[in-house]
């Protein structure tokens, strides 16, 4: 096995665990937008049984979003060094993106890939801080269900999705995610190698596919919450 400072010691390396980190982190994304489909479901029960029983997975889980927490760091350091190491191989940017036809990969996100990425940053932290650290039990954030106390995670995210200002924050930032998504997807392909010109038409629609249905995926969970907890009222 490849060390992990040989990895980041080339520029190829580096590349490569951006890109393997991306692909693992669009998995969770997938897990999570799948586990949090459970907030369409008409009361809370759904949603704080699957945390409740994802809790209950005890150290698995610890070791489990320490594996995440890790792989969010590599993709980071990785992302900057490779934006740094282009940087100093061309520090004048081209004037214009050129294009011979078919797809251009050289799009907004392309080209702003690491603001896209840094907005992603920020937005992380405040929604670990807000949910994952968010009131807890001893706070009074409890509930029954089938007649076993668990944490009331359903109330903690119907509390900030009835307030216009988190629902315009996710709707925001989830549109940096699709930006983010759309070009990482490609380029992640590109550094694993795994192109071949028969199939990069049909990689990209699939790169556009999975982009469009988590962002979409996402955002309409604080719309919805939005209009059926709070009829649309709250400011
Ligand atoms: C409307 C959209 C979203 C909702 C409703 C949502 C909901 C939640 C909730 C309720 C938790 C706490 C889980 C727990 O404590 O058991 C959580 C954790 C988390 N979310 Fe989200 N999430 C959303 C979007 C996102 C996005 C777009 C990302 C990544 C870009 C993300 C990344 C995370 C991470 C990394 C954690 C911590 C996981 C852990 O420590 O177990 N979430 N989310």
């Amino acid at each position: 096995m490849v060390p992990l400072s040989r990895l980041f010691s080339s520029t190829l390396g580096r590349k490569y665990l951006m890109g393997a980190s991306g692909m693992a982190l669009v998995l969770f994304l997938v897990v999570h937008l799948l586990g949090n489909l459970t907030l369409y479901a008409p009361n809370g029960d759904l949603m704080n049984t699957y945390a409740a029983r994802l809790k209950g997975l005890g150290i698995v889980l610890v070791f489990m979003e320490i594996g995440l927490a890790l792989t969010i760091l590599l993709h980071i350091v990785a992302a900057f060094q490779v934006t740094y190491s282009a940087k100093m191989a061309r520090p004048i940017d081209y004037d214009a993106p050129k294009t011979k036809g078919g797809p251009s990969k050289n799009t907004v996100g392309s080209r702003n890939m690491i603001i896209t990425g840094i907005v992603l940053g920020i937005f992380l932290v405040i929604h670990i801080l807000q949910f994952r650290f968010g009131p807890s039990m001893e706070e009074g954030y409890t509930t029954s269900v089938n007649g076993i106390m668990v944490h009331d995670l359903y109330r903690v995210v119907v509390e900030a999705f009835t307030q216009v200002k988190w629902v315009a924050f996710y709707v925001g930032c989830m549109a940096f995610l699709g930006f983010h998504l759309r070009h990482g997807y490609w380029s992640a392909f590109q550094s694993l190698g795994i192109i071949n010109p028969r199939w990069s038409k049909p990689i990209y629609a699939l790169g556009l596919a999975i982009a469009f249905l988590l962002a979409f995926g996402f955002l309409f969970i604080p719309i919805f919450i939005y209009f059926t907890q709070s009829g649309g009222g709250n400011p």
